[in-house]
């Protein structure tokens, strides 16, 4: 890890093009192994700079650790989840994304490679989900996670939704149109 030196957070959001895709592959503990040319303009990172790196090299302060742990929740039982993710930029800017991961196994049935997609979510959502972060990153800070675990869970059955429902209702969109915005390849 010594080539990465954090960089210093900065309030400048860097705007994406959602016509484009931005693409990973990790290994099963999440060593990237590839990026596609978007994602690597759009974080400032080389190639020979991210590879081999664990992904969290793009991780956002402002980011709440229980969201990457129920993506890793997910995602060890080959299952998707579509997450908002504030990432951090090699010069410190952020840009935010929606995912879309998808989870291949050996013939063993061994988780061999995940692949994430990741495109722009519209505005309305990113307005809707930074005072929830916000909340959960304040909690994780004085409590810790399983208090932020406790409170999104809480959350959500206020609500009456999941999880999953409760992601397409900030989008304002539903599974279909989600699947259909990740296909749209470029
Ligand atoms: C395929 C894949 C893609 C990921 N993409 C991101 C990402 O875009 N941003 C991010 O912060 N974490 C991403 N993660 C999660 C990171 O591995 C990591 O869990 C997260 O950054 C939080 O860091 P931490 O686990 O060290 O707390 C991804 C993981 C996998 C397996």
């Amino acid at each position: 890890m010594e080539k990465f030196i954090r960089p210093q957070p900065i309030d400048n959001e860097i705007p994406l093009d959602d016509t484009k895709i931005i693409m990973s592959k990790t290994d099963e503990r999440g060593i990237i192994e590839y990026a596609n040319q978007y994602f690597m303009d759009i974080c400032g990172y080389d190639e020979w700079e991210l590879m081999g790196e664990p992904h969290n090299v793009i991780r956002h302060p402002d980011m709440p650790k229980i969201v990457f742990k129920l993506l890793w929740d997910r995602l060890y039982q080959g299952k998707n989840i579509h997450a908002l993710v504030k990432n951090l930029a090699k010069d410190g800017s952020y840009y935010w994304v929606i995912t879309n991961f998808e989870t291949r196994y050996d013939e063993s049935g061994k988780i061999i490679a995940h692949f994430s997609r990741r495109k722009a979510p519209p505005r309305y959502a990113i307005e809707a989900i930074i005072p929830i972060y916000k909340t959960l990153v304040d909690i994780e800070k004085t409590k810790g996670m399983e208090a932020s675990g406790k409170f999104l869970m809480n959350f959500l059955e206020e609500k009456g939704v999941t999880y999953d429902a409760f992601i397409l209702q900030v989008l304002n969109v539903t599974q279909e149109q989600l699947n259909l915005y990740f296909s749209d390849t470029y």
